[in-house]
């Protein structure tokens, strides 16, 4: 199975959002893996977190776009929330199947289309908004990255701020 390769057109110029997006495809590449490897409580524990940051990094992008200003917030949320549901179903799919790998595999193909498409097309709409306040929320950023992803592993993955040496 193919590896999703981190490609220039997939970064909005948000640095703080394009290091969660990346961190999104990383663990795709690591369900990827797992499901290769045929462990099945691998495919699931990386399923769970996957699903888990996924949904925290919604969460950070929505604040984000509030603070904005951006005019579609809403619209945006709710396509999130359609994400969240089709997740949630296949998790619930994935501890009751029989076959784990072949639902993981459907998994991990529509996540992987859904986000890439979704980062190209839907957050791509907000890039000028959000561009227009980032310089002012150095803080809020900071103080949202640690109160949302709190001490995930990948948490110093998620951001480096201008302002550090
Ligand atoms: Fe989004």
């Amino acid at each position: 199975m193919e590896r999703i390769e981190w490609t220039a057109d997939l970064n909005l110029g948000i640095d703080v959002i394009d290091s969660q997006h990346r961190n999104i495809v990383d663990y795709i590449n690591q369900l990827t893996e797992a499901i290769e490897t045929q462990q099945d409580h691998e495919v699931l524990s990386v399923l769970e977190q996957l699903a888990s940051y996924t949904i925290d990094h919604f969460v950070f992008e929505e604040e984000l776009l509030e603070k904005a200003g951006y005019m579609e917030q809403e619209d945006h949320s709710e396509l999130h929330r359609k994400f969240e549901s089709k997740v949630y179903a296949m998790m619930t799919d994935f501890v009751s199947g029989s076959d784990p790998f072949s639902i993981a595999r459907r998994t991990r193909n529509f996540l992987q289309m859904w986000l890439i498409s979704h980062i190209r097309k839907e957050d791509a709409k907000y890039v000028p908004s959000v561009k227009k306040v980032i310089g002012r929320q150095q803080g809020w950023i900071e103080s949202a990255l640690k109160r949302i992803f709190g001490n995930a592993d990948n948490n110093e993955d998620v951001y480096e701020s201008p302002y550090q040496a």
